[in-house]
């Protein structure tokens, strides 16, 4: 085998068990038994450009060297997101927003946030809603650097804002030079917090939520995982608060002492459900 970017590398079925161990330690994320090409697809040219012929030396040093754990993670997370995806939880965002004490700050923690389309979504509807808490935040974290430090910039191509509607996209973004680029707007950001967080490791953050999106991760995690991720976030939603589920993940919702107030979305008992 030939070290060459053009050609294909091959993974034999030893060294793919071994990377569907090492996602599963370090990221909870289950691999189906015939992802071998997904597996080649995303990590074939970092493998190849460290000047390795076959899978194994490289898997050796994802193991003993914590950055490139780290690459390794990024490489496998699936980060396909979009702004206002399942626009339902918005509109119930904005209902709980209206409803909250204006005299508290809200909290809302977007806990897989991928490239940032999801929390810049809850801060625009969070700054649009009339009547909503004036103080706000968004704590916004995610296993992977990558995707996260795409968020922190707030930088997306006209293309990828198409879902954001006119009046929204006047009053969050900014347009770059070339009018290519919209740039999230500064009054948003100093709202918006980043960091990056494992939702199966520890998490280091005080207090409680408002509400909390967890979309469309959950999916890659085994059956104990899943429940025992939503049982800790349950637990950090104020009472009242409410957390939002991707919609193949809503049966976990059922899981918990949460109550389900409408599609995929479950509330913590003993608060005002919200209208
Ligand atoms: C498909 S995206 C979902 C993004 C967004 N929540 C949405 O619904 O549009 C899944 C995200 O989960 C993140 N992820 C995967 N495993 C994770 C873990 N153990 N802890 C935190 N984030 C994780 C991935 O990096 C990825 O960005």
């Amino acid at each position: 085998m030939s070290g060459t970017t053009s050609e294909y590398l091959d993974i034999d079925a030893p060294a793919f068990e071994r990377v569907r161990g090492l996602l599963r330690t370090k990221a909870g994320i289950e691999l189906a038994d015939n992802r071998q090409s997904l597996v080649v697809a995303r990590l074939m040219r970092r493998v190849k450009s460290l000047g390795f012929t076959t899978f194994d030396p490289y898997l050796d040093l994802v193991e003993r060297d914590e950055c490139e754990s780290g690459q390794f993670v990024n490489a496998l997370t699936t980060n396909v997101t979009d702004f206002f995806r399942e626009r339902h939880h918005f509109e119930l965002l904005e209902g709980i927003a209206r409803q909250a004490k204006r005299n508290e700050p809200f909290t809302v923690w977007s806990s897989a946030c991928s490239s940032g389309q999801e929390p810049w979504s809850i801060a625009m509807t969070l700054d649009s809603t009339t009547g909503a808490p004036p103080t706000w935040k968004v704590l916004a974290t995610d296993i992977d650097a990558d995707v996260l430090a795409r968020a922190q910039e707030g930088v997306y191509s006209v293309d990828q804002t198409k879902a954001v509607g006119a009046e929204l996209q006047a009053n969050c973004f900014s347009h770059d030079r070339t009018r290519e680029f919209l740039r999230i707007r500064n009054e948003l950001r100093s709202k918006v917090f980043f960091a990056q967080l494992n939702l199966l490791g520890a998490w280091p953050m005080k207090g409680l939520f408002d509400v909390i999106f967890c979309r469309n991760v959950l999916i890659y995690f085994s059956p104990e995982n899943r429940v025992k991720t939503v049982r800790r976030l349950a637990g950090l939603l104020k009472p009242g608060g409410v957390l939002m589920l991707g919609h193949s993940e809503a049966v976990l919702g059922t899981q918990t002492e949460l109550v389900s107030i409408g599609k995929t979305a479950f509330q913590r008992a003993s608060g005002v459900r919200p209208s």
